[in-house]
């Protein structure tokens, strides 16, 4: 059967270490293993930043470009219409579009979180402490929507495999059995991994020394 290539490598990394991520950085903040937290959220934010970049300069589905659509497809693609292209049909594009913006803004605000104890994200000193109690704030509450979102998601993909459409196996291998009138010009998604791996050491080595010194002694 002829194969679609539809996620290139750095997007498969980028979204199955952002479930992980996101696991980790829950069950490190419950258990209040916060070393282990700041670093996940180190890493998580480099993840991000990579996926904004990689929205510019990766594969045509991966443009954050392709995530805009008219209300008219979005409405089209919810009814089932068929995509003419690979990557993210109109309405799932505005998931993504939520994703990005809700865990930004999630790792941001830990930036300038502090648990009024020991720990304070490296903003915390650098802004007032109404900001800073603000992003508390939002750091607890979006998480709740985060957990929405996915709970979403993952409602989404199964409903589109009771249709009878697969969409977890092209997140693993990056191809489909899907065909389209017009394929999508590809990036290696190592380009990607070397940008993640530049900004998590540069993140880790500045702001993120002391916790990995702590994790590893
Ligand atoms: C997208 C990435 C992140 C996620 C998903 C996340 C998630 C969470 C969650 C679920 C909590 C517990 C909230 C609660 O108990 O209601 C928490 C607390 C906290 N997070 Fe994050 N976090 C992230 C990034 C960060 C970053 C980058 C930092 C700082 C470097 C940070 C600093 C903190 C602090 C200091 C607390 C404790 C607040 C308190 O005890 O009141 N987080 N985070
Ligand atoms: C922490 C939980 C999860 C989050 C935050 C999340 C987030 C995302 C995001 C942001 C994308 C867009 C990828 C991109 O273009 O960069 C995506 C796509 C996708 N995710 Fe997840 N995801 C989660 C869990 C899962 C799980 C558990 C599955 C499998 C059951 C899954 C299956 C998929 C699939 C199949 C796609 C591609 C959808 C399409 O074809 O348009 N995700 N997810």
């Amino acid at each position: 059967m002829q194969k679609t290539q539809v996620w290139d490598g750095f997007i498969r990394f980028f979204h199955w270490s952002m479930v992980a991520l996101i696991a980790l950085l829950y069950y490190s903040a419950e258990n209040s293993l916060m070393e282990l937290h700041f670093v996940a959220g180190f890493s998580l934010l480099s993840l991000l930043a990579t996926r904004l970049i990689w929205g510019f300069i990766g594969s045509d589905t991966a443009k954050l470009s392709a995530l805009i659509h008219s209300p008219k497809n979005t409405l089209a693609a919810i009814k089932g219409a068929p995509q003419e292209t690979p990557g993210h049909n109109a309405a799932g594009s505005y998931m993504v579009i939520a994703f990005l913006i809700l865990l930004v803004t999630q790792a941001v605000t830990g930036l300038m979180t502090t648990d009024d104890i020991m720990y304070d994200g490296p903003l915390v000193a650098m802004v007032s402490g109404d900001l800073s109690s603000l992003a508390g704030s939002l750091h607890h509450q979006i998480f709740d929507w985060i957990l929405i979102a996915i709970a979403l998601h993952i409602t989404a993909i199964v409903v589109y495999k009771l249709k009878g459409k697969a969409l977890v196996p092209p997140m693993i291998t990056g191809k489909t059995t899907e065909s389209y009138k017009q394929n999508a010009k590809m990036k290696s998604g190592w380009v990607g991994f070397a940008i993640f791996c530049v900004l998590l050491t540069a993140l880790l080595t500045t702001w993120g020394a002391e916790s990995v010194k702590t994790l590893l002694s």
